[in-house]
């Protein structure tokens, strides 16, 4: 698949996608046409046939999807087929939280270490890992093969933290904190924003 060549908004459509197809999975559903998933996803049939057709379309005239067909190939291309380990930076309430979501797993994705500064959280359990110094942070990537690295620390250390993980080799940031990482281009930083989601609520109540 060329990088450059599909939009972000496909891509960022390209997980719901995926939850969808896991949903019909356990429903057993084993084909679905684009207009009933459509009606599932609340979206039209030609943004579904669209957005797939940029990855070769998977879909069947007459046929529909199929949908364990479908669901791999887009884990595939969301990356999930091989598994990426993961560390959390910062263990206070959002990275305990994180630490003991172990849903993750399922899609590949495996926290295999948290970390933070504070004495007293180190060696308390978080989830089941326990949290390590910082100090051990630049031995444990390379020993445990970290492809990405979650920021659940304030605003004012994580430039400072990004880049120190930049130069242990991290490439994907998964950064919680309120500011924007100023990272080298082979450097990717999706920010997370709850508020942001919050947000479109209250735009709802007001406006809708
Ligand atoms: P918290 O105060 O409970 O935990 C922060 C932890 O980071 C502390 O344990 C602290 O010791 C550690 N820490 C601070 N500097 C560090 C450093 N240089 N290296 C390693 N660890 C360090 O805060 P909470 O509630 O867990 O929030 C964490 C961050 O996530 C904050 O920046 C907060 O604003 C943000 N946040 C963002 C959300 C979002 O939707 N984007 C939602 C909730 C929190």
């Amino acid at each position: 698949m060329n990088k450059n060549v599909v939009s972000d908004a496909v891509k960022r459509r390209l997980p719901r996608y995926y939850r969808f197809l896991s949903v019909l999975q356990e429903e057993k559903v084993e084909r679905i046409s684009s207009e009933e998933l459509s009606k599932r996803m609340g979206v039209t049939a030609s943004q579904i046939r669209q957005d797939l057709n940029n990855f070769g379309g998977f879909g069947q005239q007459g046929y529909g999807y199929n949908v364990d067909k479908l669901k791999s190939e887009l884990g595939r291309i969301l990356g999930l087929d091989t598994a990426h380990n993961i560390i959390i930076i910062g263990a206070g309430n959002l990275g305990q939280a994180l630490a003991n979501y172990s849903n993750f797993q399922t899609r590949g994705l495996i926290v295999k270490g948290i970390f933070d500064i504070r004495e007293d959280l180190i060696g308390k359990k978080a989830g089941d890992l326990t949290v390590m110094p910082m100090e051990a942070l630049e031995d444990f990537i390379k020993e445990n093969n970290i492809s990405i690295a979650t920021l659940a620390i304030p605003k004012e250390p994580a430039p400072t933290v990004a880049a120190m993980l930049y130069s242990y080799g991290i490439r994907a940031f998964w950064n919680f904190a309120h500011v924007d990482l100023d990272l080298p281009e082979d450097a990717v930083s999706e920010n997370v924003h709850l508020s942001d989601s919050l947000m479109q609520l209250t735009y709802w109540l007001n406006n809708g």
